[in-house]
């Protein structure tokens, strides 16, 4: 089968069997042609709950899955590719959160969507890139744990001055493989383009960014933007998703070396098997879980 059969199969069975396929925005374009909504964490949990099918089927990492299974018990959630896991969310568990709890009575502990469910259960609010500057400016305490992801964290410290931060060693190592040599570099041989950064990247990279947000945020300011060349400083699949999108516009990328394989884990083939039932793995999390994990979850919706 080539590749626009296998879309074509795809097409077919998710009708046939009920299925919603929700991808994140760094999978690769042939998965893109076959999903029903494709965006950034907070926008893929948002659409989980909204959608009508029986079956979900999550193209992108095991946190995302998670949170689609939180937000929707009653659905069959599949995980397209049971490798692809978020290596900043095996950075921490429930028991450093319980730990921190008793460090600082008094702070409120927000994590990142980036983390297990395991963990969730102990924390006060989950927040997403694109959420969490607003979440935050909500809290009533002075104090806040943030985890894991200590970029992100001191991102959102720049913003909110009155609050008083604390971090754990934690962040994306395929974002923090950006330095500040690969932004001079860059600007160098692309002195009219703009640079587009993850909060997820190191403080070195992103005090040089002329806009920082999610991979949705990056992608709509550059269709937006009235520039013509943009520097993008995020996972390497939306150099090519924003060159499709927007093919009078150049895009280069911030480095090279900013490639998630576990996002980049999951393919095309992947999805079949598991529109047919022949793959995937479906997820599971106990009610305790469940119950637990949903309530900082439903609190970054109704924030957020
Ligand atoms: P977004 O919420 O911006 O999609 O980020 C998710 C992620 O894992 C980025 O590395
Ligand atoms: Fe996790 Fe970073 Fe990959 Fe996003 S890019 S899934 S944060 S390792």
């Amino acid at each position: 089968m080539n590749t626009r059969e296998l879309q074509d199969a795809i097409m077919e069975k998710k009708k046939e069997n009920d299925v919603c396929i929700l991808a994140h925005a760094y999978q690769s374009q042939d998965i893109w042609d076959v999903a029903d909504y494709i965006g950034d964490s907070y926008g893929l949990s948002v659409q989980a709950s909204k959608a009508p099918q029986k079956t979900i089927i999550m193209s992108g990492v095991r946190f995302m899955a998670e949170t689609v299974k939180l937000l929707s018990p009653d659905k069959k959630v599949l995980l397209a590719n049971s490798l692809a896991g978020c290596p900043m969310a095996a950075q921490m568990d429930r028991d450093d959160v319980l730990k921190l709890r008793e460090e600082y009575p008094d702070a409120a502990i927000v994590a990142y969507i980036n983390t297990t469910s395991d963990l969730k259960r102990a924390v006060d609010v989950v927040v997403t890139s694109s959420s969490a500057v607003k979440i935050l400016k909500q809290i009533p305490n002075k104090q806040i744990v943030f985890i894991p992801d200590c970029n992100l964290g001191s991102w959102c410290e720049e913003q909110l001055p009155d609050k008083e931060f604390i971090f754990v060693n934690g962040g994306c190592p395929t974002h923090m493989r950006m330095i500040e040599r690969d932004v001079k570099l860059a600007k160098a041989a692309h002195p009219n383009a703009e640079i587009l950064v993850h909060p997820e990247v190191l403080e070195e990279v992103r005090k040089h960014a002329d806009y920082i947000g999610s991979t949705t945020g990056i992608m709509k300011h550059a269709e937006e933007s009235s520039n013509k060349e943009f520097i993008i400083g995020t996972e390497h699949s939306i150099v090519q998703h924003l060159q499709f999108k927007c093919p009078d516009k150049v895009f280069y990328p911030l480095s090279k070396e900013c490639v998630c394989h576990n996002m980049a884990a999951t393919t095309l083939m992947d999805i079949y098997r598991a529109v047919t039932g022949a793959g995937g793995e479906e997820i599971q999390l106990s009610e305790q879980v469940r119950k637990e994990a949903l309530k900082p979850i439903e609190k970054m919706v109704e924030m957020g």
